[in-house]
């Protein structure tokens, strides 16, 4: 009898470990338990739903900061998105929950647009031109400046990489492959 449940709590753990990615910058192979890729970018976005959390990661090609967006829709070009950028500030890499009031130019910090940082855990790692990076937050943050994303509902994702850390420096228009958008992604 004491082998079964030795085995059970076996089982349990094992579970739990597929379940819950490690937010550490680096992305396992068996980590997260879907994966969809944007073969023109070159970029890979792995993620995990755990209870209320999204557990997001993504490799993705870039010199400078890279960008990831989410939208329930698309209103008028990418005003509205929920937007996340990884870059390098005081020689760390910090991830940004931004928001895009704007139709065009950059998205702004969720604290200066009414919200706030919904990032529970974040990691990012640069290295050879390629970002990794990992973050997790609550699928519904009940925040105008976030999207609440529903699993099985399809959404807008949208990316963006830059060739410098600068902020103010946009990333190249998307006929030249500095961003993409990715229309019925299903989370
Ligand atoms: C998460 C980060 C970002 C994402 C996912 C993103 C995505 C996009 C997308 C999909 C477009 C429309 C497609 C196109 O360029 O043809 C766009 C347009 C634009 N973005 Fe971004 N963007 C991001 C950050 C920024 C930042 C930081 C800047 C400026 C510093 C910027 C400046 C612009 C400008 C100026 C346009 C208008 C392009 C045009 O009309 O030619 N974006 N962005």
């Amino acid at each position: 009898m004491k082998k079964v449940f030795t085995l059970l709590a076996l089982l349990a753990l094992a579970t739990l470990a597929w379940a819950q990615p490690t937010v550490d910058g680096t992305i396992g192979s068996d980590e997260y338990a879907n994966t969809a890729a944007h073969e023109d970018s070159g970029t890979t976005m792995t993620w995990t739903v755990e209870g209320d959390t999204l557990y997001f990661a993504m490799t993705m090609p870039s010199r400078g900061w890279a960008g990831v967006g989410f939208a329930s829709e698309i209103t008028d070009r990418k005003q509205g998105f929920d937007m996340y950028i990884v870059t390098i500030q005081d020689d760390a890499p910090v991830v940004l929950d931004m928001y895009q009031a704007a139709t065009r130019n950059a998205p702004e910090l969720d604290e200066d647009e009414g919200g706030s940082n919904s990032i529970l855990e974040s990691a990012a790692v640069h290295a050879d031109d390629v970002w990794t990076v990992e973050f997790s937050r609550p699928l519904d943050t009940g925040e105008a400046t976030d999207v609440a994303i529903v699993p099985g509902n399809e959404m807008i994702v949208t990316g963006a990489s830059a060739v410098n850390m600068d902020l103010a420096r946009r990333h190249e228009r998307s006929n030249r492959g500095g961003a993409f958008v990715i229309e019925g992604f299903v989370f």
